[in-house]
């Protein structure tokens, strides 16, 4: 399959919106951009180019989608029952890097959430990602636009590294600014349910319900067998083909630690980097966890490119949006973790 490659910088941003519109209309496959990661995205409704969608990222079966939507109306043909929290958390989080778990409607293809009778749902506010689900008038179901496994795509060009050839567009939009993907809170639980952790940070979450559960699979290593609320979680994830650990402890400390070990590389913050005599990438400045977000699955993606045997992450804080940097670099780390 070739894979249309649809510009939208200036002039042609309607052509393409309309092109991709198009495409999902038709049943195709369309990687899209949106303000947390690139989602490759299919109509909720067509069976057929969802089980495209799980073939062509080689994505686990019984892992659900997250379906977007770009107004309020479309949420009553995603979800039904939906509770007064619901509308809650639409009002303070949305359009935004926020997905909520409620129950799924008929129409919905069972297949988009894995044959759970729920269904996650986000409004995006990337401009691009709004005007492509407003024009095709489709809820589009989206999951993280990678190969299964891989760190997801912050840009056009990581898209295009895992799977050109295997969809039918790529809309060659902006790198993402939030750079994690979409926070995930269940709706369906007996309490609200922080499932994953993203941009809409668990502090934002409690002041809205002081009953939040964080579920513990965020930081945890889920126990062989074991039943997990969000399906996702328990799959490899974001991992560099390069062994990697999660190192916490103050730079000078980090530095000490690298530079005893042979053959290492380090992913570390920029105030690390003139103590650490070994390769590495800097991924922002301990203090700012938005940039470390933004610039987290970018880094993973190069670090193997260092040629080192091991790599050496500088573990975030868990503060604000540091807590999702810290969820995804513990799973590209395989729950390795070192603390000084
Ligand atoms: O920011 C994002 O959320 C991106 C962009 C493209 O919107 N999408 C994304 O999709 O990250 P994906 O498929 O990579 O992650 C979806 C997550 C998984 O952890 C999945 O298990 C969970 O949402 N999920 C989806 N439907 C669910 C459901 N019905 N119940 C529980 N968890 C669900
Ligand atoms: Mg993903």
């Amino acid at each position: 399959m070739i894979t249309e490659k649809l510009e939208i910088k200036g002039e042609n941003y309607e052509k393409g919106i309309l092109r991709a519109a198009e495409i999902l209309k038709k049943g195709g496959i369309a990687a899209i951009p949106t303000e947390t990661v690139y989602g490759l995205a299919a109509s909720a409704y067509f069976e057929t180019s969802i089980k495209a969608v799980f073939a062509a990222k080689g994505r686990p079966q019984d892992n659900p989608l997250i379906v977007h939507i770009s107004d309020m109306q479309m949420l009553k043909s995603v979800a039904r029952d939906i509770p007064e929290a619901a509308y809650k958390c639409a009002e303070s989080f949305w359009p935004g890097p926020f997905t909520m778990v409620l129950k799924r409607a008929e129409g919905i293809a069972p297949c988009v959430s894995a044959g759970l009778d729920t269904v996650a749902v986000r409004m995006p506010s990337d401009k691009t990602a709004h005007d492509i689900i407003a024009a095709s008038g489709l809820p589009l179901a989206a999951p993280s636009a990678n190969t299964s496994g891989a760190p997801s795509p912050t840009t056009a060009a990581h898209v295009i590294a895992d799977l050109d050839g295997k969809i039918d567009a790529v809309v060659m939009g902006a790198d993402c600014t939030v750079g994690v993907e979409s926070t995930v809170l269940s709706l369906c639980t007996e309490h609200p349910r922080l499932l994953r952790p993203g941009a809409v940070t668990a502090e934002q979450l409690r002041e809205l319900f002081d009953d939040l559960v964080v579920d513990k699979a965020i930081l945890a290593q889920p126990e062989k067998g074991a039943r997990v609320s969000s399906p996702g979680m328990k799959y490899k994830h974001y991992a560099p083909k390069t062994e990697a650990y999660l190192v916490s402890g103050e730079s000078g400390a980090f530095a000490d630690f690298v530079n005893s070990k042979q053959n290492a590389a380090a992913l570390c913050f920029s105030e690390d980097a003139d103590g650490l005599s070994c390769k590495k990438i800097i991924y922002g400045t301990a203090a700012d966890e938005a940039t470390l977000a933004r610039n987290v699955f970018s880094a993973l993606r190069r670090a193997d490119e260092l040629g080192a045997e091991v790599l050496y992450i500088h573990a975030p804080s868990k503060q604000g949006v540091g807590l999702a940097v810290y969820n995804r670099l513990i799973r590209a780390a395989a729950f390795r973790v070192i603390e000084l």
